[in-house]
């Protein structure tokens, strides 16, 4: 089985655990009970099972064919809006949650942005019989009432995060001083592909299903086109790096991570963290990130909750700069006028997140032109349709 455990927690010359003493004991129990689960055969049949039957995977490989013949090119969706909880959150978080048992601990923490993950946390730790406390930005919990009121029906505790910006890089931070209090009873379930070693290997681990089961769809054989493009939206870069990584270093596709560019790169109120950012150390590890010359992190902004994140994940670092993948940005209206697009093109009501690799992909269509482009759609838009009304109707 390949799962490319990286030296030390280093993708090149990031990552790493830039943590507090007191957690490196439970960084180091947390990647021992990850490798000994990952290489035990009754730990993929019990997680397997729950991703076919609670999940509802394999999602499904679908031809926008209406977008297809409007755009000009022979385009797909990887369907993680179909997922259960409707995004690719619970991938990773049903994975973390029968970890989290097999190390013997009851109560859960996570952070949460659109709400997405702390939803999937909600929901696995319900399915599990786990504790669960999500921590969420004041601002965030306002602009994704909905995910509030579900994670709370799914019996989880929702902790309003006050400091700084009151988005997701507030929440990682309270997540992360708790867990230094209450390590030895708590796991945290980190949401993306961020944070210090051994989280983004083992979420890129959880998450490379995605890319998995769509080499397995579009594999060039019975009239199936193999991808040329893949387009994926990065906020901490999960979805992106669990549809990418199978195709890394496979010169016959493209990659392309799309970043929010919010209300413009030159006004300085984007997140586009990899496109636009410098090398520093965020929440654990060495990254790309937004900051100021002093080294203090900046706020980011989208209208786009789940990709308001002024880092990403290390690996998507590695891969900037090794130039396996190419990251892009767009911005806020962009975004919105392609969530419209795919609504009524398509039928399907888009995340906002999701949004944003269409919006690349509209804004590219000439260069696209004929070619084989695989969007991850990465989550439905339910939970963004109340922002979308109250903004733009
Ligand atoms: C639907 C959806 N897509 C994308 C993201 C961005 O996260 P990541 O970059 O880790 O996939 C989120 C985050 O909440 C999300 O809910």
């Amino acid at each position: 089985m390949r799962y490319d455990q990286p030296d030390e927690g280093r993708f090149g010359d990031f990552g790493g655990a830039f943590a507090p003493e007191t957690l490196m004991p439970a960084l180091g129990e947390l990647e021992d009970a990850f490798l000994e689960a990952w290489q035990d055969p009754a730990f993929h049949a019990e997680l397997n099972h729950l991703l076919r039957t609670f999940v509802g995977r394999p999602t499904p490989t679908y031809r926008a064919a209406r977008l297809s013949e409007k755009l000009g090119m022979d385009l797909w969706f990887k369907r993680e809006d179909l997922a259960h909880t409707g995004a690719h959150k619970i991938n990773n978080t049903v994975a973390q949650g029968l970890l989290t048992k097999r190390m013997g601990k009851q109560r859960v923490i996570a952070e949460t942005g659109a709400g997405q993950h702390g939803v999937a946390t909600a929901t696995a730790c319900s399915l599990l019989g786990l504790d669960c406390v999500v921590f969420m930005g004041e601002k965030d919990i306002e602009r994704q009432a909905l995910n509030v009121y579900r994670m709370r029906l799914l019996g989880a505790e929702v902790v309003s995060v006050t400091d700084g910006a009151g988005t997701l890089k507030d929440a990682v931070s309270a997540a992360l001083r708790d867990w230094v209090a209450t390590v030895g009873t708590t796991h945290y379930i980190i949401g993306s592909v961020v944070g210090p070693h051994p989280f983004p290997w083992m979420v890129r681990e959880f998450q490379k299903v995605i890319g998995e089961e769509l080499a397995a769809d579009l594999d060039g054989s019975d009239g199936h086109p193999k991808p040329e493009v893949i387009v994926a939206p990065v906020g901490g870069g999960s979805n992106a790096m669990g549809v990418f990584y199978p195709f890394a270093g496979d010169g016959d596709v493209d990659l392309v991570g799309v970043e929010a560019a919010g209300l413009g790169i030159s006004s300085g109120k984007h997140g586009a963290s990899l496109g636009h950012g410098s090398p520093g150390v965020l929440h654990g590890s060495m990254t790309y990130m937004l900051q100021d010359g002093a080294g203090q992190v900046l706020e980011a902004h989208s209208i786009s909750a789940g990709l308001d994140y002024p880092g990403v994940g290390p690996e998507h670092a590695h891969f900037k700069d090794s130039g396996l993948v190419r990251y892009e940005s767009v911005s806020d209206d962009e975004a919105v006028e392609a969530f419209h697009l795919m609504c009524r093109t398509e039928g399907i009501i888009p995340a906002l997140e999701s949004s944003h690799a269409l919006a690349w992909i509209v804004r590219e269509q000439a260069s696209l032109a004929g070619k084989t482009v695989v969007l991850n759609l990465s989550g439905r838009g339910d939970k963004d349709v109340q922002q979308i009304a109250a903004l733009y109707d």
